[in-house]
C-alpha cells in the first residue's frame, strides 16, 4: 500500500517571472485555490495519508497557506462567516503535510532525494506541481496506485506527445511493443533533441517508485541543464528492477505554460456554479 508522497516545490519559476520573483509559482491561482492544493487534493483523494513538501528558502508562504490561520479564523467566526470560516479549514483536510527545505536547487532528483529519511523503505508517490490532472474517474496518482498493485515495480505516468514537443520532456521506450496502457520499459532519456527521440510517450509528472531509487540519486551525476536529473536515476534503476510506464487516462494542464495555465483556469471556471453562465457569455463576447 503506498501511502507517502513527495511533491517538489522547489524551482525558480522562471517561466512566470516577474510575479514568481515575490509569489511561488505553486501559489498562482486557479481563480481562488493555489495550483498546489489541487496536487495535494489529487493524493489525499487517493488515499495517500502523508505529503511531503520539498520547497525552498523564498517558498514560505506555501507553509502559510496550508497551516491554520488562527487570527483570520477567529475573526470569520466573529463575524458569523462560518462558511468562509470552513472553506479556510478544511485545505489539505485528510492528510499529514510536511515540510523540508532544499538548500540548493540542483534539479529534480537532487529534490527528489531529500525525501529519503521521510519515505524510508517503501514505495511512494511523487507529484509534480506542474502538472494538474483532472478527470471524473479516478485521479491520476491513484490509477498508476492501482498498476502498482500489479507490478510492485516502478511506475512513470506517462502521455502521448507530439514529436514536436518530445524535447519537454522524460521520454520512455518500452520493451516490447505497447498493448494498452502499462508498459515495461528498456530506456527513458530526459529531453531528447527531437531528431532522436525514441517514441512519443512523455513523462506527465507522475512516478511510483521503490525506495532503491535513492542508491542511485545519491550518486547520480549532473545531467540535461546541468542538473541531477530524476529520469537519468530511474534509467539507471532499470537495470535492477523493472520499471514501467502507465499512460494516465485524464486531461492534463501543464500550469507552468501560460497557454495551459488559462486555458485551467477556463475550464474551472466553467465547473463552477456561480461563474459558468457569466464566463460563458464572456467568451461569447471575444469569439465574436
Ligand atoms: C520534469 C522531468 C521530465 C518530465 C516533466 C513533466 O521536467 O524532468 O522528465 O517529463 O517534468 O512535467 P521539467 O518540466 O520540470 O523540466
Amino acid at each position: 500500500m503506498i501511502k507517502k508522497a513527495v511533491i517538489p516545490a522547489a524551482g525558480y519559476g522562471t517561466r512566470f517571472l516577474p510575479i514568481t520573483k515575490a509569489l511561488p509559482k505553486e501559489l498562482l491561482p486557479i481563480i481562488d485555490r493555489p495550483t498546489i492544493e489541487y496536487i495535494v487534493d489529487e493524493a489525499i483523494k487517493s488515499g495517500i495519508t502523508d505529503i511531503l513538501l520539498i520547497v525552498s528558502s523564498n517558498k514560505n508562504a506555501i507553509i502559510d497557506y496550508f497551516d491554520y490561520n488562527i487570527e483570520l479564523e477567529t475573526i470569520l467566526l466573529s463575524k458569523n462567516k462560518e462558511e468562509e470560516y470552513r472553506m479556510v479549514r478544511d485545505i489539505a483536510r485528510g492528510a499529514n503535510l510536511h515540510f523540508i527545505r532544499q538548500k540548493e536547487q540542483l534539479g529534480l532528483g537532487h529534490a527528489v532525494l531529500q525525501a529519503e529519511a521521510f519515505i524510508g523503505n517503501e514505495p511512494f508517490a511523487v507529484l509534480l506541481g506542474d502538472d494538474m490532472y483532472v478527470t471524473q474517474k479516478e485521479p491520476a496518482i491513484k490509477q498508476m496506485m492501482n498498476a502498482f498493485e500489479k507490478t510492485n515495480a516502478s511506475i512513470l505516468g506517462t502521455m502521448e506527445v507530439s514529436y514536436e514537443d518530445t524535447y519537454k520532456y522524460g521520454i520512455c521506450t518500452p520493451k516490447t511493443e505497447k498493448k494498452g496502457s502499462l508498459a515495461e520499459l528498456k530506456d527513458v532519456v530526459e529531453k531528447p533533441d527531437i531528431e532522436v527521440a525514441p517514441s512519443r510517450s512523455a513523462i506527465g509528472g507522475r512516478y511510483i517508485l521503490t525506495p532503491t531509487i535513492f542508491k542511485y540519486l545519491k550518486s547520480q551525476q549532473r545531467g540535461k541543464g546541468n542538473e541531477i536529473q530524476l529520469t537519468d536515476a530511474i534509467l539507471r534503476l532499470m537495470k535492477e528492477e523493472k520499471v514501467y510506464s502507465y499512460d494516465i487516462d485524464a486531461k492534463r494542464y501543464d500550469v507552468g505554460n501560460k497557454l495551459d495555465y488559462i486555458e485551467a483556469i477556463i475550464d474551472f471556471g466553467l465547473e463552477k456554479e456561480d461563474l459558468k453562465e457569466g464566463l460563458k457569455e464572456i467568451l461569447k463576447r471575444k469569439v465574436k
